[in-house]
């Protein structure tokens, strides 16, 4: 059982929505969504954090040992230089749930044909399952419908 509200990470990786120069849509696009479809209670724990791959992993690590049982992340999966985050996703993660980035890609190709251009994956990091969501906001919800009944259930596995 989780604790009660269970903790969930939610973390924006972007350069410009960091240093203030536009508002971050996706962080409240995820909450948003998990606030329409969670039953139980839950507790948002938000981050914003550069396109730098040792901030995103420390974020991910501290929010892991803060004890959330679910880490979502949004933007940094494309292929610019600058897009880390399955890497920082990879280094911190104890195992890796590639199923979860071959689902949303597939399912995302119904909406967009550069959905082929997102590298979003999910693993483990310690007790916590961390997913990548692409950094458009209309992504979260076109991704989370393609996962979101193996979540729960990813997560039961951990405890
Ligand atoms: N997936 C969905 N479902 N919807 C989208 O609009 N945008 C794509 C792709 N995946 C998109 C999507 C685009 S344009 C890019 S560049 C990649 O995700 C990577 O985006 P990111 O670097 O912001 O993570």
């Amino acid at each position: 059982t989780q604790p009660t509200p269970a903790s969930i990470g939610i973390v924006t990786v972007s350069d410009r929505a960091s240093r203030g120069e536009y508002q971050d849509r996706g962080g409240p696009a995820i909450e948003a969504y998990l606030q329409e479809v969670l039953q139980s209670p839950w507790r948002a724990v938000p981050r914003l954090v550069p396109d730098d791959i040792d901030a995103i992993a420390d974020a991910l690590q501290e929010l892991s040992e803060l004890g959330c049982c679910l880490i979502i992340t949004t933007g940094g999966t494309g292929p610019a230089l600058r897009d880390v985050t399955p890497e920082a996703t990879e280094r911190v993660c104890d195992k890796m749930m590639p199923g979860f980035g071959e689902q949303m890609r597939q399912v995302s190709l119904q909406f967009v044909p550069t959905a082929i251009l997102s590298r979003q994956t999910a693993g483990i990091c310690g007790s916590s399952l961390i997913v990548n969501l692409p950094g458009q906001p209309k992504a979260i919800a076109e991704c989370l419908d393609a996962v979101f009944p193996a979540i729960p259930y990813c997560i039961d596995l951990l405890e």
